[in-house]
C-alpha cells in the first residue's frame, strides 16, 4: 500500500477562456523549453477546447506535460447545443476539471450537476479533478468546513474505491481566486484535512493516493509554502499558468 508520502504532486494550469490556437502553441513551446527533464511534479495544462488537438500534438510522447479539459457535459451525445461530451474529450485528455467555482457561480452548476459530470468523466476512463471551496461570506459565517463537507461528499460518496482512487480534489476558496490574496498554508492544510476525511469516508481509508490540490492566486512566490503545507499535494493555477516562466517556477517549487 502506498503511503501518503508517496503522492507525487500535481501542478495544473487552468487557462480558462484564454489562448487561441496560435497562443496555445507558443505557450506550450515555452513550457516544454522551460520544464526540467524530470519535473518533481506531474504537470497538467487545461486549455480551451479549441486548442486541445494542437496541444496534444505538440506534447506528443513527452511525458512531462499532460492534458486536460476545463469542463464537460454529463451525456455522451445529444441535443445539447454548445456543450461537449467526455467521448469527444477522451482522445485528447487524461483529466477533466469539474465543479470550478466559475461554473458553479456563473453557469448555475449545482452539486448534483457537478456529480453527474464527475460520473461521466470516470465512465469515459479519464480522471476528474473535483473543484470546490467556500465563498468569502461563507467563511466569515464560519461555514467553511460545512461547505467543504457538503461539496466533497456530494462528489465522492457512493463511488467505488477504484473510482475514488482516480479522483483529485482541488480546494479553491472563492475569495482567493483571481484576487491576488491566496489562502495561508495553514488554511490550505486545514481544508485539506477536512477533504481527506471525506476521501477516507468514501473509500474506507484505502486510497491514500488521492491528491488534494490548493488553488487560488498561486504564484511563483507563494507556491513553495502552499505546496509544502501538510496535506496539500499540488496546485491548480489560473492566471500564473499563462506565463510559462512563472508556471515552470511553480512546478519547481513543488519539488524544492
Ligand atoms: P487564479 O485562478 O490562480 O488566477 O486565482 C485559480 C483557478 O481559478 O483555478
Amino acid at each position: 500500500m502506498m503511503t501518503p508520502e508517496m503522492r507525487r504532486p500535481l501542478v495544473a494550469g487552468n487557462w480558462k477562456m484564454h489562448e487561441g490556437v496560435a497562443e496555445a502553441e507558443a505557450l506550450v513551446h515555452s513550457l516544454l523549453a522551460g520544464l526540467p527533464a524530470t519535473p518533481a511534479a506531474e504537470v497538467l495544462v487545461l486549455p480551451p477546447f479549441t486548442a486541445l488537438e494542437t496541444v496534444h500534438r505538440l506534447i506528443g510522447s513527452d511525458t512531462r506535460l499532460r492534458l486536460g479539459a476545463q469542463n464537460c457535459h454529463w451525456e455522451t451525445a445529444g441535443a445539447f447545443t454548445g456543450e461537449i461530451s467526455t467521448t469527444m474529450l477522451e482522445p485528447w485528455c487524461a483529466y477533466v476539471l469539474v465543479g470550478h467555482s466559475e461554473r458553479r457561480q456563473l453557469f448555475g452548476e449545482t452539486d448534483e450537476i457537478v456529480r453527474r459530470k464527475l460520473d461521466a468523466v470516470l465512465a469515459a476512463g479519464m480522471r476528474p479533478i473535483l473543484a470546490l471551496g467556500e465563498t468569502g461570506a461563507e467563511r466569515e459565517r464560519g461555514q467553511t468546513q460545512a461547505v467543504l463537507l457538503r461539496q466533497a461528499r456530494s462528489g465522492l460518496v457512493g463511488l467505488s474505491v477504484d473510482q475514488v482512487s482516480r479522483c483529485t480534489i482541488a480546494y479553491e476558496p472563492i475569495w482567493a481566486i483571481g484576487t491576488g490574496v491566496a489562502a495561508t498554508p495553514a488554511d490550505a492544510s486545514e481544508a485539506a484535512a477536512v477533504l481527506r476525511s471525506v476521501v477516507d469516508e468514501a473509500a474506507g481509508r484505502e486510497q491514500p493516493t488521492v491528491r488534494i490540490l490548493y488553488g487560488g492566486s498561486v504564484t511563483a512566490a507563494s507556491a513553495a509554502s502552499l505546496l509544502h503545507a501538510p496535506g496539500v499535494d499540488g496546485a491548480l493555477v489560473g492566471g500564473a499558468s499563462l506565463r510559462a516562466a512563472e508556471f515552470c517556477a511553480i512546478v519547481a517549487g513543488a519539488g524544492a
